[in-house]
């Protein structure tokens, strides 16, 4: 039996460095399937994907497949994918995609017949008698996975004897709770195969330190020297004026919303660069409509914070207008919820009040230079306004994915090739602005039984 693993918050302002091995090592990326994915809970859909009882989905991670099913209207079953008879994967992914999703009364296995019943429980084998009263329920029934959602997401985990999902996530459930997910939808999600290491994908969205070098078009509106804190598995990262590390930036001054020379035009294009090269996310059209008006209904030289107060105040009227109705979060909770979570170990939300953009990477079969990327945004709608969607293969280009993410996907394969240099001696990830990146290091260490990230001197 697994020992939870344990991990308590730590500073991580050391410098630190750590081995290419976790993103290269065949032998690494066979023990992570028994380590590391047999063993932590994994965001596996969102609970509207099946909202009806008969609703399924499958979940493939590396050489697993879950299936996903609503079994009552209260309740969600996991499974792992496989026939009791002779080991045929019950439910198959349909050719180009990646996973598959349905409704179905029964699971009917396509080799030989054998039928499972939406409990697990396998109700038909062909010529049971041959086996002579041997195949007992218990022996034929579907294997169980520990399923539990969180803000909206189905969570599984395949350890029998692991920690409950509640205990998993925090302190980052309680520190997220307040924004309520589970009552956004999707918007759009899309996925893409990358040649890089699922780690070397889900880590180029774990900092902001990259901003200058991969994204330099979104200096105009300010700089992005970022904070980055580990909290126990978890760790997020955001922006904070009051960062004493700041002052050994030279131009100190963070530009977000409402910076610039007129406040008022500064917050709309931002936004409006936010909306149109990030894919129509990390913001809303709400907020982006409410910051075009601005110019209109202040005055010239109304000081930034009273512009931002009256951009918020008039967005939020517009949503409620609508029948969104805004959460209420205090400024001390949407400090400490910060900008962007890294949810052990490849899950990553951007959240805001009334949405997020979220992404997820998984090892792509058992390559070690391959994995799935996922991203899609989740947003608050009226009732019964919510689109439909589903998984959309996206070729990784702007016209798909927006400037901002085809600027982060030209990194990923570069960094798989990079690290396969014999000249790479090991990562040195920021200590102030990249601590999200080490202590992801620091605690998949602590799954796999392997080296914690080293100091630097
Ligand atoms: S493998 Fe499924 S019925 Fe034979
Ligand atoms: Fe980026």
């Amino acid at each position: 039996m697994n020992k939870p693993v344990s991990i308590d918050i730590e500073e991580l302002s050391e410098p630190l460095t750590f081995p290419v091995e976790a993103y290269l090592s065949r032998d690494y990326a066979d023990a992570e399937g028994d380590r590391l994915w047999a063993r932590v809970w994994q965001h596996a859909g969102r609970v509207e994907e099946i909202p009806q009882v008969g609703d399924f989905i499958t979940y493939n991670v590396g050489a697993d497949s879950i299936v996903i099913v609503r079994t009552t209207p209260e309740t969600i079953k996991a499974y792992h994918n496989v026939c009791s008879h002779r080991g045929r994967q019950l439910v198959d992914t349909p050719a180009g995609q990646h996973s598959a999703c349905g409704t179905r009364k029964q699971f009917v296995c396509g080799f030989h017949g054998w039928r499972y019943d939406l409990e697990g429980k396998c109700t038909f084998k062909l010529d049971e008698m041959d086996w002579k009263g041997a195949l007992t329920d218990e022996r034929t029934r579907l294997p169980g996975v520990r399923v539990d959602t969180w803000g909206g997401w189905i969570f599984i985990n395949m350890d029998p004897a692991c920690v409950p999902l509640r205990e998993y996530l925090e302190p980052a459930a309680s520190i997220l709770d307040p924004f309520s997910f589970e009552q956004m939808r999707y918007k759009w999600r899309q996925w893409v195969i990358f040649d890089c290491n699922w780690k070397a994908a889900i880590e180029a969205f774990m900092e902001p330190y990259h901003v200058e070098g991969t994204h330099s078009q979104l200096l105009a509106y300010g700089q992005y020297y970022a904070y980055s804190k580990a909290h126990r598995l978890h760790g997020v990262s955001g922006f904070d004026e009051r960062d004493p590390a700041l002052k050994m930036k030279q131009s100190s001054t963070i530009t977000r919303a409402g910076k610039g020379k007129d406040p008022r035009v500064s917050t709309y294009e931002l936004q409006n660069e936010i909306y149109t090269t990030v894919n129509n996310a990390s913001t809303t059209e709400t907020l982006v409509n409410a910051a075009k008006r601005l110019v209109d209904e202040l005055p010239e030289g109304t000081p930034a914070p009273e512009v931002i107060k009256h951009w918020l105040a008039a967005a939020k009227a517009d949503d409620a207008a609508r029948g969104v109705i805004w959460p209420t979060i205090s400024p001390e909770q949407m400090a400490e919820a910060g900008l962007a979570w890294s949810i052990f170990p490849n899950m990553s939300i951007l959240q805001g009040v009334t949405f997020a953009l979220c992404y997820r990477a998984r090892p792509y079969g058992d390559d070690t230079s391959k994995c799935i990327f996922e991203s899609y945004a989740i947003e608050r709608y009226p009732a019964g306004q919510e689109p439909k969607t589903q998984w959309v293969y996206s070729e990784p280009n702007a016209e798909k994915w927006g400037k901002v993410l085809t600027q982060d996907f030209s990194n990923m394969a570069a960094v798989q090739r990079g690290m396969k240099s014999r000249g790479f001696r090991g990562t040195l990830p920021n200590p102030h602005q990249e601590r999200k990146v080490t202590n992801f290091h620091r605690v998949l260490s602590a799954y796999m039984g392997t080296g914690t990230p080293k100091r630097l001197r």
